[in-house]
This record gives C-alpha cells, sequence and structure tokens, in this order.
C-alpha cells in the first residue's frame, strides 16, 4: 500500500477546499493500493474530511506544548478531535522561517503521540549541505529527534531535499534511494515506518520515482492542489515494479 500525501501549505481559501473535495472523489474513483491524505490549512480541517473515508487529514504543523496560553498555536490533540489521523513535523519550511529545531521536534512527535497521530516525520538536507558532502551527517543529525519515541509505533518519514522543494528539480530516483536508504538503516529498529519522498513530484516524475523500492510515496506540495493532477499522482504510485 502506497501512501500520498498533499501537502496545501498556506494555500486555498474555503471555496477552493470545497471545490476540490467535491472534484476529486470523480478523480479518484475505483483507485484502490493507495491511502490519501489531505493536510489543508488548520481552519478547512474539517471541510476536508470525507465522509465516506477515501482520503484522511493531516495537520501540517502541531504544538510543541499540549494546551495552555499558547496563542495562535495548535495542539495534537486539537487536531486529533478535529479528525486529523496523522500530523506533519519537521517541515523544512517550519524549520527555516520559523526556526524550528531538533529538540523542539522531538517534543511534536511526543504530542503527536499522546493524541494518537501518525507523524509524518520530515527530513532533507540543503544544496549547500550536499554539495558539501553532509548529507548522511545531516539526516542523521535530524532523525536523532525520534530517538526517544518508541520503536513500534507507527512512523512516516519524509524525505524531501531542501534543493528539490517547489523547485521543479526533483531528486533522481537514485539520489532519493540512496538517502532512504540512509533513513532505514538508522531507524532499523523500527517495525512500522513507511518512506516517502517529497521535492517537485509531478504526475510525470512519480511514474518513474515509484519504482524506486524504498520510495512508498510521495509528500507533494505544488501539483497536490488540481484534484486531477493529485489523482495521477495518487494513480502512479500504486504502480511498483515487481519485487
Ligand atoms: P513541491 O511539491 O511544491 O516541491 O513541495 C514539496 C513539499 O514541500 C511538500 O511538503
Amino acid at each position: 500500500m502506497s501512501l500520498v500525501v498533499a501537502n496545501w501549505k498556506m494555500h486555498k481559501t474555503a471555496p477552493e477546499v470545497e471545490e476540490f473535495c467535491r472534484r476529486f472523489p470523480e478523480e479518484i474513483a475505483g483507485l484502490s493500493g493507495v491511502d490519501i491524505v489531505l493536510a489543508p490549512a488548520f481552519p478547512f480541517l474539517s471541510a476536508a474530511r470525507d465522509p465516506e473515508a477515501r482520503w484522511s487529514v493531516a495537520g501540517q504543523n502541531c504544538s510543541a506544548e499540549p494546551s495552555g496560553a499558547f496563542t495562535g498555536e495548535v495542539s495534537a490533540g486539537m487536531l486529533a478531535s478535529a479528525g486529523c489521523a496523522y500530523v506533519l513535523v519537521g517541515h523544512s519550511e517550519r524549520r527555516r522561517y520559523f526556526g524550528e529545531e531538533d529538540v523542539v521536534l522531538g517534543f511534536k512527535v511526543e504530542r503527536a503521540r499522546q493524541a494518537g497521530l501518525v507523524p509524518i516525520f520530515c527530513v532533507g538536507e540543503t544544496l549547500h549541505e550536499r554539495d558539501a558532502g553532509l548529507t548522511d551527517e545531516v539526516l542523521d543529525r535530524q532523525l536523532s529527534a525520534l530517538d526517544e519515541d518508541l520503536l513500534e509505533a507507527p512512523l512516516v518519514v519524509a524525505y524531501e531535499p531542501v534543493w528539490a522543494i517547489g523547485t521543479g528539480h526533483n531528486a533522481t530516483p537514485e539520489q532519493a534511494g540512496e538517502a532512504l536508504a540512509r533513513i532505514c538503516r538508522r531507524l532499523s529498529k523500527r517495525s512500522d515506518l513507511r518512506t516517502i519522498y517529497g521535492g517537485s513530484v509531478t504526475p510525470e516524475n512519480a511514474e518513474f520515482l515509484i519504482e524506486q523500492r524504498r520510495i512508498e510515496g510521495f509528500l507533494v506540495g505544488g501539483s497536490s492542489l488540481d484534484p486531477q493532477s493529485f489523482a495521477v499522482i495518487c494513480r502512479r504510485s500504486t504502480r511498483r515494479a515487481p519485487a
């Protein structure tokens, strides 16, 4: 079963979310073998839920605190009560623009667990780090935020190299496969791990990226905004090479 997640970031107003959810079912009619997740902005979590459970919803972030006087924050418990099954933790835009560091991300994973949410933990190096030969070191450091997490709890790790996000330059299947192999080695004690790739995924490149055996699905930004192109990615993610 593959896993494909739409990260809408700070896109889509209420009518746009409604329109997507009205058109999307037709686009995915008859599709099986893929778990589909939509991650809209917080105000639209309820609107994005599917009463027929053809997809689930995720928060794009959660607070490192369980509750309290933290104006503007949204807790993992609130996400769960709004119907979320997943939450993105450590997206590179959170790390980069909001200063989220490994220690705080470890707390967010803990909050997600307490709320019964599955974390979609995002890791990835910058171009500068890749060019300096630091990719493995960066991934290891980012994954250290999971050191205190329960080994048997379900976990999704998304490899999203920063240089591939929103640039139109996706990682090659070899580059993604190499990084995901590193991630799997680092997390080899985990019993329920799914590994997905993100960064300029399109209907076109999804077809060959999915051939890489470590890529079990996608985390999609730009190409997830349109129901038709996102549905094509969902469909192509089910076409795996024979083992
Ligand atoms: P793009 O697909 O727009 O490159 O975004 C990737 C991403 O950041 C998904 O979380």
